[in-house]
C-alpha cells in the first residue's frame, strides 16, 4: 500500500492590520481566494475557502461571524447559511462542505497553511 505524505507549506497571507477585528477579509494564494477571520472576541483565526457553496458566490469573507453552543461560525450574507469555522461544515440540515486551512499568527503576519 502506498503511503501519501501530506505536506503543508505555510504561506504568507497578509498582515494582522488586514483583517477587521470580528470580521473578515479575502486574500487570493495560488489563484484560490481564502477568506480569513479574526475572530478577535475569542482570540481565534480561522481561514476557510471564500466561495460559498450554496450558490457559488465568493462573498465568505464578508460574512457575519459569531457562535452556536460555542461552535464559532461564518453567516453567508447571502442567504445566511451558516458554517462552522472549525470544521467547514454548514450548521443547517444541508450537507454543504467548506475548506478549512490552518492558520497561524506570528508577529504582525498571518500565515496559512496549505
Ligand atoms: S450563496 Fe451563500 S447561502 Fe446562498
Amino acid at each position: 500500500m502506498e503511503t501519501v505524505l501530506e505536506t503543508k507549506a505555510w504561506v504568507r497571507a497578509c498582515k494582522v492590520e488586514d483583517i477587521p477585528a470580528n470580521g473578515g477579509a479575502c486574500v487570493m494564494i495560488d489563484g484560490e481566494q481564502i477568506a480569513i477571520f479574526n475572530f478577535e472576541r475569542r482570540g481565534e483565526w480561522y481561514a476557510t475557502q471564500n466561495l460559498c457553496p450554496h450558490k457559488q458566490q465568493m462573498v465568505l469573507s464578508r460574512g457575519m461571524i459569531g457562535a452556536t453552543k460555542d461552535e464559532p461560525k461564518v453567516a453567508c450574507p447571502f442567504h445566511k447559511k451558516n458554517f462552522s469555522l472549525k470544521t467547514g461544515a454548514c450548521m443547517g440540515e444541508e450537507d454543504y462542505q467548506l475548506k478549512t486551512y490552518e492558520i497561524k499568527v506570528e508577529g504582525s503576519d498571518v500565515f496559512v497553511g496549505l
